[in-house]
């Protein structure tokens, strides 16, 4: 690593008018790569690689940065990489290219878990293009929402998405209260267990750590030299009734709630991953903030509630808040694209 590389910074100030002096195009695909490895992960773990060949580029999963304990399935795990492959159409697209996704028919160790080709175009989807200015300014913001109704011209859009995507739902307002419980129920079962405690403490970093993953105190409201001592307050104590209370007020607050649904197989979470990082984006670009509360999702029988809460016929993946609040300054780190490209 340069010495002026700043895992907070450097990988978010992207000078997208070096694309245009680059006339080799394994460096190009390269170039590309610094907009897929911006995309949000669970506990920021970045759990993906990429090969560049002749055909495009093929996507693999870095097992070795699984959560076994929060994430026994790898549901997360796939579910974050699929968001770095949007990242990546989004950025082609952009750039003039047309992209495809072909999903490998089994997901195996070792072996690629799609192929993203790459084909020159005069007519690059409009829809991702629109996407791109929004991949560097996106950021999980785990703050309080001001208590205001998203307004309606921007509703109307968030609607479109969710409403074009099979793998998206609003939980509509009369589920609120009840989403609210289950969300307040996963953070005492989660936060109990010490090792769940453990797994998240391993992933915190201090503000100003040189580490190009995880997060940082300060995402979580933590200020720098308390955030120094947070993995071990995180690993030592149950705080789960205080947080409990607290995300509970966030979900029946929200001015809105999505769930990501999809079945369990491999390419299905893939592509939740690519719908998530769609409406995550599309999100940003109406400057509307969102955040996380899947805790219900990681306690299998609070998941099955939520599932019949939703109606939908694929289980829930993932729960989301949105809302307007203060945008947040800083992004999280990101490792460089060169330790994770071969
Ligand atoms: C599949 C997935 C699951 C996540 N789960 C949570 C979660 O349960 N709670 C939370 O606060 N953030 C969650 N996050 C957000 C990540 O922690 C966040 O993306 C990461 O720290 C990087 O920060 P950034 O999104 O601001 O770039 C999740 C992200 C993904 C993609």
């Amino acid at each position: 690593m340069s010495d002026d590389y700043n895992p907070r910074v450097t990988p978010w100030q992207i000078d997208e008018s070096e694309f245009y002096e680059i006339d080799d195009a394994r460096a190009q695909k390269e170039f590309l790569l610094r907009y897929a490895v911006l995309a949000p992960s669970s506990h920021n773990t970045q759990p993906w690689s990429f090969r560049i060949t002749e055909q495009g580029i093929e996507v693999f999963a870095d097992y070795t940065r699984r959560l076994p304990v929060s994430d026994p399935n790898d549901r997360e795990l796939l579910i974050s990489i699929g968001a770095a492959i949007t990242n990546l159409r989004v950025a082609a697209a952009h750039f003039a290219f047309e992209t495809t996704v072909l999903y490998a028919p089994r997901i195996e160790e070792n072996m690629p878990l799609a192929l993203v080709t790459l084909r020159e175009t005069c007519n690059p989807d409009p829809q991702l293009c629109h996407l791109f200015s929004a991949i560097p300014r996106r950021r999980t913001n785990r703050a309080e929402f001001d208590r205001r109704e998203i307004d309606a011209e921007t509703l109307e859009k968030v609607c479109d998405v969710v409403e074009s995507s099979e793998m998206l739902r609003f939980v509509v307002p009369h589920d609120r209260a009840h989403a609210a419980e289950l969300v307040e129920e996963g953070d005492r079962v989660l936060m109990s267990d010490e090792r769940w405690r453990k797994e998240l403490a391993h992933w915190v970093r201090p503000n100003e750590s040189g580490a190009g993953d995880g997060i940082c105190g300060d995402a979580f409201g933590i200020p720098g030299p308390l955030a120094a001592l947070a993995p071990s307050l995180i690993a030592t104590f149950d705080a789960g009734s205080t947080r409990g209370r607290h995300d509970r007020e966030l979900t029946a607050n929200a001015a809105g709630l999505i769930v990501v649904t999809s079945d369990d197989d491999g390419i299905a979470l893939l592509r939740a991953g690519e719908a998530l990082e769609r409406l995550l984006l599309t999100l940003t670009s109406l400057g509307v903030q969102y955040a996380f509360l899947n805790q219900p999702v990681e306690v299998p029988h609070l998941r099955h509630e939520l599932w019949r809460l939703i109606r939908s016929p694929k289980p829930p993946q993932l729960l989301l808040r949105m809302g307007y609040a203060r945008p947040i300054p800083r992004a999280m780190p990101r490792r460089q694209v060169e330790t994770v490209t071969s």
